[in-house]
């Protein structure tokens, strides 16, 4: 066995031509398309193929044939990321084949190939007897793509990302060597934003099995705004806050690890599978409000959601359920079943529905220290444009600080903003209802609050080096070590071009009405929706109708 790893790799070594070439088209699937497109479609990415390797040797080859022929490959993990992070015009490499879990007999440590599902993995733990501190609320993404975004759950007593919890990983680095990245190498790439290399395997730290004990209940918003939560967040486990403006509420869920052997077989139900009909529905009803430009209806869902997050309401599932189904609030369970979701169908499967369900979300980290002054601007904005967000209000998470340098949380205390809007059928001419307030929250957090964007979340335009130099203090020295394990950029993509050499973006130049879907902000009215008006006040950039009656004159006319 030992041999025939040693010739394999002698051979990979010298280069053999032709036999290296065969090897390589070997591992490339017939099956699976070269094009590929982010869970929600907002990205699409055009490879030239998409390899499935069986093992090390094979990322080798693929990476040492891209590395001489000056070609580009690309990790490619579950599509849950939606920005161009996840593309390469080169080989897309899938990761399916790489799925072992090996415990280690000290049960302090697990090493995990790059294409396990975080799902899979934290329930193989706890059948294990063991765990791991935190990871992502969505089971359906992979080790390889979570280190990739820094994809967090929220805490500030735990380590809040899967990132956090990584003692070492081995990749097959730009010049196809295979490194073992540990030491002080390891801060910088914990969070890899797919370009350290392609991802093999991982080994986590891990914790004593444990089940979440959690309770959600609702509290006034003004709650959100006298130092209460800031004050909770360090007593538990895990703490995330829902806020409904609509309802001036905010929903709290406090939980607590407790001992695997307490009972209870729980599960939240935060994301369901889909029922094709209520996909139809769904899609209907949010393309006819938000062409209405009813937001009162919208605010009418944001309040019902509200409630279904810690109460049973008609036609949704108990936002905790015991195995019979029955509510259970507070609930207790095992990790893989409390705390990440998985989904099939999802109801953004393209298959679900004639037109596909599509969603965007915004999601930033800002230093937990301006919580309170951050909520007063978000009530600023929404008095002046309101706006409601019928799925899970706005939603705040926590991090400690963290030593991954590329994390959201790098070097400081952080809380996660997110909301998600549902998209138009024709999301490329037709605004979304509410895109005055979602488009001055998105650029308030970055102007005034430092924010840092999730990686694989948020428009396009929050991926240019001008956001990120600003807000990575890290992120120059974060390119010249990659730089130095892929000396010729095999990893490279228009994302890294931008992010690290300042290139323009090739996509914001070819997209008509850009600020519709955030690939731009807005300079001339035609970057927006046919009769809307490109409002510009201060650095601030906003599409809206003219006739909203906003005050719009005085700042229409000073932009042009
Ligand atoms: C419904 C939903 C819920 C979500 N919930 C959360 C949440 O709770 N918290 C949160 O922070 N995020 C959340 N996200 C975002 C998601 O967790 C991240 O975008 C995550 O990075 C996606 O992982 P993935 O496996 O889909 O990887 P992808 O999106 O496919 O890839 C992410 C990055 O990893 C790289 N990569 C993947 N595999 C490899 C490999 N083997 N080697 C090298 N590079 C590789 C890719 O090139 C890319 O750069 C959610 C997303 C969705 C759609
Ligand atoms: C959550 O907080 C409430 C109110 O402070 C408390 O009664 C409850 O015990 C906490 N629940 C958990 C699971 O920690």
């Amino acid at each position: 066995m030992l041999q025939m790893t040693k010739r394999t790799q002698l051979l990979a070594l010298l280069g053999a031509g032709s036999l290296l070439c065969s090897v390589a088209e070997e591992a490339v699937s017939p099956n699976l398309p070269g094009k590929y497109v982010s869970w929600n479609r907002y990205v699409t990415c055009n490879s030239q193929k998409m390899a499935q390797p069986s093992n090390v040797f094979d990322l080798q080859r693929i990476v040492r044939n891209a590395y001489k022929n000056g070609g580009h490959v690309k990790g490619v993990g579950h599509l849950h990321s939606s920005s161009d992070i996840i593309c390469t015009d080169g080989i897309g490499v899938n990761f399916d084949k790489f799925k072992k879990i090996k415990i280690h007999e000290d049960q302090q440590s697990v090493t995990v190939e790059a294409g396990v599902r975080v799902y899979d993995l934290v329930k193989y733990l706890s059948e294990n007897g063991v765990g791991i501190a935190n990871f992502p609320n969505i089971g359906d993404i992979s080790v390889a793509g979570a280190l990739g975004t820094g994809a967090h759950g929220s805490s500030l007593i735990q380590p809040s990302t899967m990132s956090d919890l990584v003692l070492s990983m081995r990749v097959v680095t730009g010049t196809g060597e295979l490194k073992t990245i540990k030491g002080d190498l390891l801060d910088a790439f914990r969070v890899h934003i797919g370009v350290v290399g392609l991802l093999y395997d991982v080994t986590l730290k891990l914790i004593p099995g444990y089940k979440l004990h959690v309770q959600n209940y609702p509290v006034p918003a003004s709650k959100l705004l006298d130092g209460s939560i800031e004050a909770m967040v360090p007593n538990y486990d895990l703490f995330q806050v829902w806020w409904f403006p609509s309802t001036d509420t905010a929903v709290v869920s406090n939980g607590t690890y407790v001992s695997d052997a307490e009972p209870g077989n729980d599960k939240w139900n935060f994301i369901t599978s889909a029922d094709p009909q209520d996909v139809t529905g769904m899609v209907d009803t949010f393309e006819s409000v938000q062409a209405a430009r009813d937001v009162g209806k919208i605010c009418k869902m944001e309040a019902e959601a509200e409630k279904s997050f810690w109460t049973k309401v008609p036609g949704k599932p108990a936002i905790y359920s015991n195995p019979q189904g029955e509510l259970r609030n507070p609930a207790v369970g095992f990790p893989h079943d409390m705390m990440s979701q998985v989904c099939s169908p999802c109801s953004w499967d393209g298959k679900v529905n004639k037109i596909p369900f599509d969603l965007r979300h915004i999601s930033m980290g800002v230093p937990l220290e301006r919580f309170k002054e951050l909520v007063q601007e978000i009530q600023k904005i929404l008095d002046r444009f309101p706006a409601c967000f019928p799925f899970n209000g706005i939603w705040f998470r926590f991090s400690p600080a963290s030593d991954g340098w590329m994390s959201l949380s790098y070097g400081r205390k952080t809380v996660h903003i997110e909301f998600l809007t549902p998209c138009r059928v024709n999301k490329d001419s037709d605004p979304k209802l509410g895109i005055e307030a979602i488009q001055l929250i998105s650029q308030t957090l970055v102007n005034k609050f430092d924010a840092r964007p999730h990686w694989g979340k948020n428009g396009h335009y929050y991926f240019s080096h001008k956001v990120r130099s600003a807000v990575h203090p890290k992120l120059k020295e974060f390119g010249q070590l990659a730089k130095s394990l892929d000396p010729r950029g095999v990893f490279s993509n228009d994302f890294t071009d931008r992010i690290f050499h300042s290139n323009p973006s090739k996509l914001a130049s070819t997209v008509k009405q850009c600020a519709l879907e955030d690939i731009c902000l807005c300079s001339r009215d035609t970057d927006c929706a046919y009769g809307q008006i490109c409002v510009k006040e201060n650095e601030y950039r906003y599409c809206t109708y003219k006739e909203e009656g906003y005050r719009l004159d005085d700042a229409f006319t000073e932009a042009f």
